[in-house]
């Protein structure tokens, strides 16, 4: 990453399984964009990824396969920082300092916690609690300046500002405080047979959920299977959720407008559209599916993004860690 005074955005998504086509409308596709302007630090957050329980098998290969994704989604690692988390050291340190400054009731108060203990009462363990702080570090340990977030991450950024000033408040001047990035269009992708919850990885119906690497026919099957409505008039309107859905993921895939999509489908019925918007997403994927199955052959290179992000990365947070341990009054190596 150059030295400029280009303003920094940080990133992490999580390696559990491949992405969808949620992810990738709503983050990775637009991190390639970012590239261009912003230093970007992308973070394969697998620390993250072990506060429910994962197949340490399937971890490991999930977070190569997440580095793989994204060199495939076009982040350049001569352009920005690309890491995985556990690969640098600094975010378990800062993350116990951190804990010292978070409270037990602003923790209590994160939806997300909320959420997860009720999807897996039997394994409340504290890590699903403290979450939120070991974000706070990933953030604040590269002096972030921006940081994309969906609507699901939004409140743990904004704890992420209240415990950076309670810490520079108690410390004097430590953290930059970030702001969340907003992007163009905030495209919010829905399942396809609920479109009133975001399409997740982890949704019991297979055909509510694209994820990037599936083959055409598989994703033109599951676009024809999408939940519509009662009219046949393709137009984005209120109360039309299953359409407009479909018709945003048109729209971010060809770069088309609402209008130039109504017009297109002037005079067809659902079963045109549909089939229309199936192909134009495959055929959009396909790039991505050939470098991914290119790079992720080759494992050498791999563990060389990685190792290069990990030193890189670690650069970076060392200074902030340094500074943070000298504010909290621990003595020197
Ligand atoms: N918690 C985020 C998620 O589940 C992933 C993440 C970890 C993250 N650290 C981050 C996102 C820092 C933004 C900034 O999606």
């Amino acid at each position: 990453m150059e030295k400029t005074d280009k303003k920094v955005i940080l990133s992490g998504i999580q390696p559990t399984g491949t992405f969808t086509l949620g992810n990738y409308i709503g983050a990775v596709k637009n991190w390639r964009q970012l590239q261009e302007d912003y230093n970007c630090i992308y973070m394969i957050a697998n620390m993250h990824a072990i506060t429910v329980r994962q197949e340490p098998a399937a971890l490991r290969k999930n977070t190569m396969d997440a580095v793989a994704l994204l060199l495939a989604c076009g982040i350049d690692p001569d352009k920005s920082v690309l890491f995985v988390q556990s690969q640098n050291r600094c975010h378990a340190e800062l993350n116990w300092v951190l804990s010292c400054s978070a409270q037990f009731g602003e923790l209590s108060r994160m939806t997300q916690f909320k959420a997860k203990s009720e999807k897996h009462p039997d394994d409340i363990n504290a890590g699903l609690f403290t979450y939120p702080v070991l974000m706070a570090g990933d953030i604040l340990l590269y002096q972030s300046d921006l940081v994309p977030v969906g609507a699901d991450q939004k409140q743990h950024l904004e704890l992420t500002r209240d415990i950076a000033q309670r810490f520079n408040m108690k410390y004097g001047d430590t953290f930059k405080l970030p702001e969340p990035y907003i992007g163009e269009v905030g495209a919010r992708i829905m399942s396809l047979q609920d479109p009133f919850s975001k399409m997740s990885k982890s949704d019991e119906n297979v055909n509510a959920t694209i994820f990037i690497l599936e083959d055409k026919d598989t994703i033109i099957r599951k676009f024809k299977r999408a939940v519509t409505d009662s009219e046949t008039c393709v137009r984005y309107a209120q109360g039309k959720d299953g359409i407009n859905n479909l018709m945003t993921i048109y729209s971010c895939v060809t770069g088309k407008s609402y209008e130039d999509i109504e017009r297109e489908f002037e005079g067809h019925g659902y079963g045109d559209f549909k089939l229309a918007v199936g192909e134009a997403v495959a055929d959009h994927l396909q790039p991505v599916r050939d470098e991914f199955a290119r790079i992720s052959a080759d494992k050498e290179y791999l563990k060389e993004v990685c190792r290069k992000g990990a030193e890189l990365s670690e650069r970076i947070a060392r200074r902030t860690m340094s500074k943070v341990y000298r504010k909290v009054g621990f003595v020197e190596n």
